[in-house]
């Protein structure tokens, strides 16, 4: 498997492959592919990587600028992140994360944020904080990982693709 940034031909695919792995989700709204979309319309994905094996797409993860208290910074959101059902549970999704947060690293991020599965985030150090916070974000789900050991707080916003046309 290699991880690589996307290329403007893999878009179709990205978009099909997030809409199939969040489809029926009980936490998804279904949106999440258009939001992959936007962000790119947007110039906002700031970092955009696809997991393939023999040439083909098997994975998708995004990351995107995230406010505090308003203001923009060296803070990331991580998501929407998807791999094809059949193709689930063989590492693929944790290699993208774990490549990611490397390449944030490199950047010089702050820190990233993210919606998601506790149980799923904590083995990348993922974890609540409650200094900082995302309005309407379900209990537990909202979590953040320093990359920088700073530790700001107050209130996070994804990027305006999250909310919708
Ligand atoms: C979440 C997702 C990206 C993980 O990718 P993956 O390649 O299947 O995951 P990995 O193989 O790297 O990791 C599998 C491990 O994650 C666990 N896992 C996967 N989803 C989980 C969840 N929602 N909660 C808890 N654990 C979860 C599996 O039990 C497995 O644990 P184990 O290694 O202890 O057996 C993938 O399952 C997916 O596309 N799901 C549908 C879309 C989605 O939910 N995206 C994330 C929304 S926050």
């Amino acid at each position: 498997m290699q991880i690589r940034l996307e290329r403007p031909e893999d878009a179709t695919t990205i978009h099909a492959l997030t809409d199939t792995a969040f489809k029926g989700m009980p936490f998804s709204d279904e949106t999440e592919a258009e939001v992959i979309d936007a962000l790119r319309a947007a110039g906002a994905l700031t970092l955009s990587l696809v997991a393939t094996e023999g040439g083909e797409i098997l994975g998708h993860v995004a990351f995107s600028p995230v406010t505090i208290n308003g203001e923009a910074g060296d803070w990331y959101g991580l998501g929407p992140v998807s791999v094809w059902p059949d193709h689930q549970r063989r590492g693929i999704g944790q290699a993208l994360i774990r490549e990611g947060l490397r390449q944030l690293q490199l950047m010089s991020a702050g820190g990233c944020v993210l919606l998601g599965a506790p149980a799923y985030y904590r083995r990348f150090g993922f974890e609540s904080d409650p200094h900082l916070y995302n309005v309407g974000a379900p209990p537990g789900a909202f979590q953040r990982l320093t990359l920088n050991g700073s530790r700001p707080s107050g209130e996070v916003s994804f990027h305006r693709a999250f909310d919708g046309p």
